[in-house]
């Protein structure tokens, strides 16, 4: 085996240190520039040319993923690039072992949605099986930095990037979108009739910034357009739960806890008892599929007539969300460019393969995309428009600023079955 030795100036981790001496601040990872001889390992069984990838999803189980899952393995297909699915089942310690196994079998490329997200940890450990290899890696989806850490890692080294959104976009626009609607229909939401909503709200991941921000702005974003409009902020339905959320345990946003705990409310809030949940809000489509479920499991949301229809909001416009919208099941979502993801990760990979930087002409071939981050590319969320969609007058997308999107920001399926080159 022929081991490459060179010499060359490289960054090295030394650990998680709180440069703020336990302040509050984030912790930061320290990177000391050293000059020192770093030993390149061979991958053996690499392809003579250009790259061979391995592609680490979070969960298979993931809707939204499972889109972006079909659409990726057509866009590296045609790219001719050469690739196997893994699929961690929400285990951080699952993806690091696939991930060894990986690189030592010829896989020269890491496209990687880790389980782990918002801190640096799961990634600064990709990261340096990575540097040791002369591997790119190109994050996907779930933020691979906290909240208040933003460009730790992705403005610190060139050889990784990360494909996502604005971590807090789409809960701002869920939360306008959520007021506007309360707004408008005010004594219809409110089934009590006791001038106050209720709310129930669902959330997918406990430290995933997509998370906690589409959690915090969707209410705190329709309180602000209630109150312009004169109306008092929203409540949440359980006066004993302080969190004013119910959070899928397992990290995975599924439609399974959201139809569970939604069961269980039922069970205590109802129109007979005056004390209704008036509307739903979930973090993304999946959770409100779930919630869906279990209203109708109680009358609600049948889209039949005579039926009571409680709103519930999502995020991704999922094929399924577009359909219970269409029938009146679900009141309204927000659309995550699942095949954009896809393409642009693919152009990333192209790169690699190329042997050129990873963002070369990224932002010039996506239009629509953005950054404040060195290595990161921001892929614009934009309001789902049933009435567009129906009428086949657009592509069922709007921007924030309501204009209608054109193909290049406009949305993908969002939502695709189970399939791929699985390990
Ligand atoms: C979000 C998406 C969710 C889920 C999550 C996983 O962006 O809206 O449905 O897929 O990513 O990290």
């Amino acid at each position: 085996m022929k081991t490459l030795k060179i010499m060359t100036a490289v960054f090295a981790l030394f650990g998680l240190v709180c440069l703020a001496g336990g302040c509050g601040a984030p912790p930061v990872p320290e990177l000391m520039p050293v000059e020192e001889e770093t030993e390149i390992l061979p991958v053996p069984d690499a392809p003579e040319e250009g790259v061979k990838a391995g592609v680490f999803y979070y969960s298979f189980s993931d809707t939204y993923l499972a889109g972006v899952r079909t659409c990726l393995d057509i866009a590296l297909h045609e790219a001719g690039i050469p690739f196997v699915n893994y699929d961690a089942q929400s285990s951080q310690s699952v993806q690091n072992g696939q991930i060894d196994t990986a690189l030592s079998s010829g896989i020269n490329l890491l496209i990687v949605n880790v389980v782990s997200a918002g801190n640096t940890e799961a990634a600064t450990e990709i990261i340096e099986k990575a540097r040791h290899r002369n591997i790119k890696v190109i994050f996907f989806n779930k933020p691979i930095e906290g909240e208040d850490e933003e460009g730790t890692l992705l403005n610190e080294f060139d050889n990784i990037a990360f494909v996502g959104t604005d971590a807090s976009q789409s809960g701002h626009m869920q939360g306008k979108m959520i007021g506007e609607y309360v707004r408008d229909h005010y004594s219809e939401t409110d089934l009590n009739g006791d001038g106050v909503i209720s709310y129930a709200l669902f959330k997918g991941e406990a430290l995933n910034p997509e998370a906690i921000y589409r959690t915090r702005y969707s209410v705190e974003d329709a309180d602000a357009v209630l109150e312009e409009a004169g109306y008092p902020h929203m409540e949440y339905f359980d006066p004993s739960n302080y969190d004013h959320f119910q959070l899928d345990l397992a990290g995975t946003w599924s439609d399974e806890a959201a139809r569970r705990y939604m069961s269980a409310n039922l069970e205590e809030y109802g129109v007979p008892r005056g004390n209704m949940i008036e509307l739903v809000i979930c973090n993304n489509d999946n959770m409100a599929e779930g919630a869906i479920a279990a209203l109708n499991e109680y009358g609600y949301n049948t889209g039949m007539e005579g039926s009571v229809t409680i709103p519930v909001f999502g995020v991704d416009a999922t094929e399924y969300a577009r359909q219970l919208i269409a029938s009146g099941r679900m009141t309204g979502t927000i659309v995550q460019d699942a095949g954009k993801m896809a393409e642009i990760i693919a152009h990333l990979a192209v790169n690699a393969s190329q042997g050129k930087d990873l963002m070369e002409d990224a932002f010039s071939s996506f239009p629509g995309t953005e950054s404040h981050i060195k290595n990161k590319i921001i892929i614009p969320y934009s309001y789902y428009d049933p009435e567009a969609e129906s009428t086949g007058a657009g592509d069922g997308t709007e921007t924030p600023d309501g204009a209608e999107a054109s193909d290049e920001a406009g949305a993908s399926d969002g939502a695709g079955g189970e399939g791929g080159a699985d390990d």
